[in-house]
């Protein structure tokens, strides 16, 4: 796999940033206290219960269940768990790329079809059938993610 080096130094928390991998937009986002609580809460109802209970995250068992704590990034020194998380921004229905900040779970929306994901990038409602897949990630020093 090719690979490419993303500073994030200026992500401010509750912004993302969006990244070209592969020809692929890539969703970089700094999740805040409150969107990382929210994420958590959306474990609640038991990942079995999603519509996708696999974490898709390729830096993990491809049988790892979707719980939020699988599909973020290990965060570095001084940042609360849960503060980053690295995704394919394309849809898993038909690739359209969903917009962030959007749709019935605070997460992101795909306007195509409708396909709703919630703040962890797990499809919760629409034709979509995955999650959005998390790619290889991993950190490099405090501020650069190595995709790839
Ligand atoms: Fe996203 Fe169809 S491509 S809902």
């Amino acid at each position: 796999l090719s690979s490419i080096r993303v500073d994030v130094s200026g992500v401010e928390p509750g912004t993302q940033l969006t990244v070209k991998w592969l020809g692929k937009p890539v969703f970089i986002r700094h999740r805040t206290g409150v969107e990382i609580d929210e994420a958590q809460k959306q474990d609640a109802d038991g990942v079995d219960a999603l519509p996708d209970p696999l974490a898709r995250n390729f830096n993990l068992n491809a049988d790892a269940p979707a719980t939020d704590a699988n599909r973020v990034m290990p965060s570095p020194e001084g940042e609360a768990a849960g503060a980053w998380i690295v995704q394919m921004g394309v849809c898993t229905h038909l690739g359209c790329v969903p917009l962030g900040d959007a749709g019935d779970f605070g997460g992101w929306f795909c306007p195509c079809h409708g396909s709703h994901y919630d703040m962890a990038g797990r499809i919760r409602k629409g034709p979509a059938p995955e999650n959005l897949p998390v790619p290889p990630a991993e950190w490099t020093d405090a501020s650069t993610i190595k995709l790839g």
